[in-house]
């Protein structure tokens, strides 16, 4: 399988601030990518990195009062972070100020030089520092950037230009040539307008800063930094030094993944330089839409950004990245909400995802004491799901090949949701009440287990940290010819005689009223994730003693505890304060049995409006200390009666 090569990339991140969730957008696509060609034998390559030099990173550093190199390197620290904690599997992590990449640099100008497509001249420009772009009076909207808006400087200089012009006709036979090169289509159309109207000369050293890596034909200069950046996709790979095998065996098979701001950078100057240096363009550039927030885009004046740290912390990096893959429509912009993010992690993956294993599993405990015994009674109904199985992959593997990341996790949602109307259709707990029903039975059952298989391995590289969980207990995990790709061609490749455990629920739901109005959990974290721009700004709001005296706090005594039926959440609880009654609704159900909370002195919050949770009122709020996955209820330490007073 060596010969099926797969390179992917990210852009390389500007270490100027913590990335946020938009940047965790791209890099989710290209994990994904990368997980998937794995699965299919493919030789795979996953590159990211960070981008850091020019002026606006100096600033930055300058500002903060370090060094650039020391600045930078605590900023990178928090990039590392944010990829491991998304699982992301990057086989490289480059970074610019790195000397195998100066070195590269150097090498390229320098082959680029000799060769004649680079001159010297004075330039005269109007310069973005954000964008770290140079436009033409022409190209500028009220005098500011056409990019990003913002006010541009005019620069005087004597530069090194690149001869770019020279290599528009080529570029563009290669864009029409290969219509897979710019994806989607309507980003590949505005690049061959852009180059139809004519491509001017690119400005590629400055001399008014100076962090960069050193023109190596003139000193005095540093390298243009998207010159720089661009080049990081060839110098991991070790282009220029004396082993470039990594250069042989993946170059030009690479796919980059951008944002479509950044697509012109990488279809019209990457591949020209490329050109110039006798290199082939690379395979794919697939321009990306932006992930929006209410109020457009994310910055940090409007104090807006979402920060994916704390995102996962609360509901864990796979649905992070389930929602991120879903929610981006193909080629144009999405938007971000974390109502909407909960909604998808209760209806895709808790109701439909999650119940699919929670039931089958439960059934296979239950009629069959955990054991999954071979199919022997099938009928037509059994073919309609095979049906929709069979076609599952191919569709999954061409929405891939497109980037319809969407499209792709739709098609396995299509089978998972075809199985949980299945078990509807077939009623197992009626089949179970009938002995003579049991050969139906066991097919059912073997069948839906079957679904949950190779659902799971469709999803790996979606969200890779699905699989273990379901293969404990489905009770796969040593079984490893059940878990490829190829087993997905059969029906029926899950062994049966295999021990089956239900394990808690994948994906617990999350009670947006616990988010909202009435908070059950008092310490479950409330605050937007909005509110955590990427600047440690304090985000809790002082109160007044006062303030604090009108919360009534007390002791109560758990008398009756039960589950919230159809809920995984919620506990009802009946509780007593002296010789008043309470029933308070909690949503501790998965943390707590409710055999244990009886006679048990819990604090809760005696004033709380009453709300309404499943149509029970509850009447109060008990208090819990709440750490990652662990909750504790808060109690009193001595003895006391119920209904004192906390304070
Ligand atoms: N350093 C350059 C890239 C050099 S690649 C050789 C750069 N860095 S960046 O940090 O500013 O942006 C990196 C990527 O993040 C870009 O592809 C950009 O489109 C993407 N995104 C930034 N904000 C985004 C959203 N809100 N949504 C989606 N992607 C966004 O440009």
């Amino acid at each position: 399988m060596g010969d099926k090569v797969f390179y992917v990339t990210t852009p390389i991140y500007y270490p100027s601030d913590k990335l946020h969730i938009g940047h965790a957008l791209t890099t989710t696509m290209a994990d994904t990518l990368a997980r998937y060609k794995r699965l299919r034998g493919y030789d795979v390559y996953f590159l990211t990195g960070s981008d850091e030099h020019g002026q606006k990173i100096q600033r930055r550093a300058q500002e903060a009062g370090l060094e650039p190199l020391k600045f930078v390197d605590g900023i990178v620290a928090t990039f590392k972070e944010l990829w491991r904690r998304l699982n992301i599997s990057y086989d490289d992590f480059i970074r610019t100020t790195e000397p195998r990449h100066m070195h590269a640099v150097q090498i390229l100008l320098r082959r680029i030089y000799e060769q004649g497509d680079i001159y010297k001249a004075t330039y005269e420009g109007w310069y973005c520092t954000p964008c770290e772009t140079f436009f033409t009076e022409r190209q500028l909207v009220d005098g500011n950037c056409p990019d990003c808006g913002r006010p541009v400087e005019l620069l005087k200089e004597e530069s090194y230009f690149f001869r770019m012009s020279k290599y528009a006709d080529r570029l563009l036979q290669h864009i029409k040539d290969n219509p897979d090169f710019i994806q989607p289509a309507s980003r590949r159309n505005e690049m061959i307008s852009f180059i139809e109207s004519g491509l001017e000369d690119l400005c590629i050293s400055r001399t008014t800063f100076d962090w960069g890596i050193p023109f190596p034909m003139d000193t005095g200069h540093v390298v243009y930094v998207w010159f720089d950046a661009l080049t990081n996709y060839i110098s991991a790979l070790g282009y220029g030094t004396e082993d470039e095998s990594l250069l042989h065996k993946y170059w030009p098979e690479a796919v980059h993944l951008v944002g479509k701001d950044i697509v012109r950078f990488h279809t019209v100057i990457w591949p020209i330089i490329l050109m110039a240096a006798g290199l082939e363009p690379p395979r794919q550039v697939y321009g990306h839409g932006w992930l929006l927030v209410e109020g457009g885009k994310m910055s940090k004046s409007k104090g807006n950004v979402v920060d994916p740290m704390v995102l996962i912390d609360r509901y864990g990096s796979d649905a992070i990245r389930y929602f991120l893959l879903r929610e981006m429509p193909y080629g144009s912009d999405g938007v971000y909400s974390e109502e909407a993010l909960v909604n998808r992690i209760n209806t895709d993956l808790a109701n439909d995802f999650g119940n699919l294993l929670s039931r089958t599993t439960a059934m296979i405990e239950k009629f069959n004491q955990g054991v999954l015994a071979a199919p022997v009674a099938s009928e037509p109904l059994d073919e309609d799901l095979k049906a929709v199985a069979r076609k599952v992959p191919a569709e999954l593997d061409a929405a891939l090949n497109n980037f319809e990341f969407s499209r792709a996790l739709g098609a396995i949602w299509r089978l998972v949701n075809r199985a949980n109307k299945y078990i509807e259709e077939t009623a197992p707990w009626a089949l179970a009440k009938d002995p003579t029903k049991q050969p139906r039975l066991q097919t059912v059952l073997y069948n839906l287990a079957e679904v949950v298989r190779q659902a799971t391995i469709m999803v790996e590289p979606f969200m890779p940290g699905v699989p273990a969980r379901v293969w404990q207990q489905l009770g796969l995990a040593d079984v490893p010819e059940a878990l490829t790709w190829k087993s997905l061609s059969v029906w029926g490749a899950i062994p049966a005689g295999i021990k089956i455990r239900r394990g808690a629920p994948l994906f617990p739901r999350i009670d947006i009223k616990n988010l909202e109005g009435d908070k059950t959990v008092a310490t479950e974290a409330t605050v937007p994730a909005a509110a955590e721009a990427t600047e440690a700004k304090p985000v809790e709001e002082e109160i007044t003693i006062e303030e604090f005296a009108r919360v009534k706090l007390k002791v109560a005594q758990v008398l009756a505890a039960e589950k919230v039926a159809k809920t995984d959440k919620l506990l009802k609880l009946e509780v007593k304060m002296g010789d008043e009654k309470r029933t308070i609704v909690a949503g501790i159900a998965l943390h707590y049995q409710p055999e244990e909370l009886v006679g048990k002195k819990v604090v809760i919050v005696a004033n709380l409006k009453p709300a309404k949770l499943r149509g029970i009122v509850s009447q109060g709020m008990v208090l819990a200390a709440v750490d990652d996955d662990a909750l504790s209820l808060i109690t009193p330490e001595k003895p006391v009666d119920d209904g004192a007073q906390v304070r």
